[in-house]
């Protein structure tokens, strides 16, 4: 199984929770790591050399900050320009088939703020709807995310146990099943 973790920060060296997931990702190399705001600084995206490193893995983790209940603004270019007609889905667009997505997400609000009754009202798995759909568009496998919520009450300890159980998350994710 070939792990390709895409980490979409605009602002890294600021970042508490990413920066630290991405600090310990590197130690593994058997996980591929790849920040697309240090890629591409000026946000031009080189479309061939990305859908190349989708097709080199089998396992795609989509890991960035939730901003507006939604990706830093370089994921949704990339969505837009790397998932291609004839690529990844249309007549021969096949290069997704088959593969599994995720996403791996830290938020501001709390656990129980991302519930019917909380503040945000809706939960995670309904925010990330966008990418459960477009996984199932491009005939991929959706995985159940990763989060680490209330990140502005986060102890070290939390932090360091939610960066261990994030390793163990993408090497042992087990797709969501259809009911
Ligand atoms: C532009 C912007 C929009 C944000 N929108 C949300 C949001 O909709 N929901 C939320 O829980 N947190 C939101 N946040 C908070 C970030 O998710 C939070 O700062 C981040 O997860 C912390 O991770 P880091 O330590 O890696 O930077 C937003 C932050 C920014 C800068």
């Amino acid at each position: 199984m070939k792990t390709l973790v895409i980490v979409t920060h605009p602002s890294i060296e600021t970042s508490r929770v990413n920066a630290a997931w991405l600090q310990e990702l590197r130690k593994h190399s058997d996980i591929t790591v790849h920040e697309l705001y240090k890629a591409y600084p000026d946000e031009n995206i080189d479309v061939e050399k990305e859908q190349q490193l989708i097709e080199a893995h089998d396992r795609v983790i989509f890991q960035y900050p939730i901003f507006w209940y939604s990706s830093p603004s370089l994921l949704k270019k990339w969505f837009d320009s790397v998932l291609q007609y004839g690529w990844a889905y249309g007549p021969d667009g096949s290069k997704t088939a088959g593969k599994e997505f995720g996403a791996a997400i830290s938020t501001y609000g709390s656990a129980e703020s991302y519930q019917p009754t909380g503040s945000n009202r809706f939960t995670l798995e309904e925010i990330l709807r966008p990418i459960e759909a477009t996984t199932q568009f491009i005939s991929g496998t959706y995985l159940p995310h990763f989060a680490l919520s209330d990140v502005s009450n986060l102890s070290d300890e939390r932090l360091a146990k939610s960066t261990a159980d994030y390793i163990k998350h993408i090497r042992g994710a087990v797709p969501v099943t259809v009911a």
